[in-house]
């Protein structure tokens, strides 16, 4: 009989021990999402920026929110090494005196480690209209580097 409560006691000490691991773990947030719905991205993360962040622009700065942003916004790799290379203002719309010509042929060739983005992709004029904006900066980012 002895033995028993002390068995007992000890399975409830252990019990209490794990439910204490699985309240720690929950704790740590909204980590486990349900597997109902989309999961999105874990807490903390950087949100690309999108049209949906930037709504109501047009021409130039609307290609380049479409087709550069996701690299070159704040959070991007273009932007972390261009960083890295040194560049006093790696943010390319935060950076004045960018020739519109060299935007051009590092778009179309491709720069160290950036693709070169076909015409397929993005047209001769739509690039020449991100050039154009880009070459006009600096430009005051919201939220930006
Ligand atoms: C897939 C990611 C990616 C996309 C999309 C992208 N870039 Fe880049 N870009 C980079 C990276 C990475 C670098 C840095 C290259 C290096 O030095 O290695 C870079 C560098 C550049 C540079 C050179 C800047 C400097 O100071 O040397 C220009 C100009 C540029 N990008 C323009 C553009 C334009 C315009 C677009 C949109 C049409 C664009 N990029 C889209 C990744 C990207």
């Amino acid at each position: 009989m002895r033995k028993a409560v002390v068995f007992g006691t000890a399975l409830a000490v252990a019990l209490a021990g794990c439910a204490g691991v699985a309240v720690a773990q929950n704790a740590g947030g909204e980590a486990a999402p349900a597997a109902a719905g989309p999961a999105g991205p874990p807490p903390g993360m950087p949100q690309p920026i999108t049209m949906a962040q930037r709504p109501g622009v047009i021409g130039g700065e609307a290609l380049y929110v479409e087709y550069c942003i996701a690299c070159h916004g704040p959070n991007g790799m273009g932007t972390g090494l261009l960083q890295r290379a040194g560049r006093p203002e790696p943010l390319l719309e935060a950076r004045g005196g960018l020739p519109a010509q060299f935007i051009i042929t590092a778009a179309r060739n491709g720069i160290g480690n950036m693709p070169a983005i076909p015409r397929g992709e993005v047209s001769d004029e739509q690039l020449q209209a991100i050039a154009d904006y880009l070459a006009a900066g600096p430009h005051a980012v919201a939220g930006g580097a």
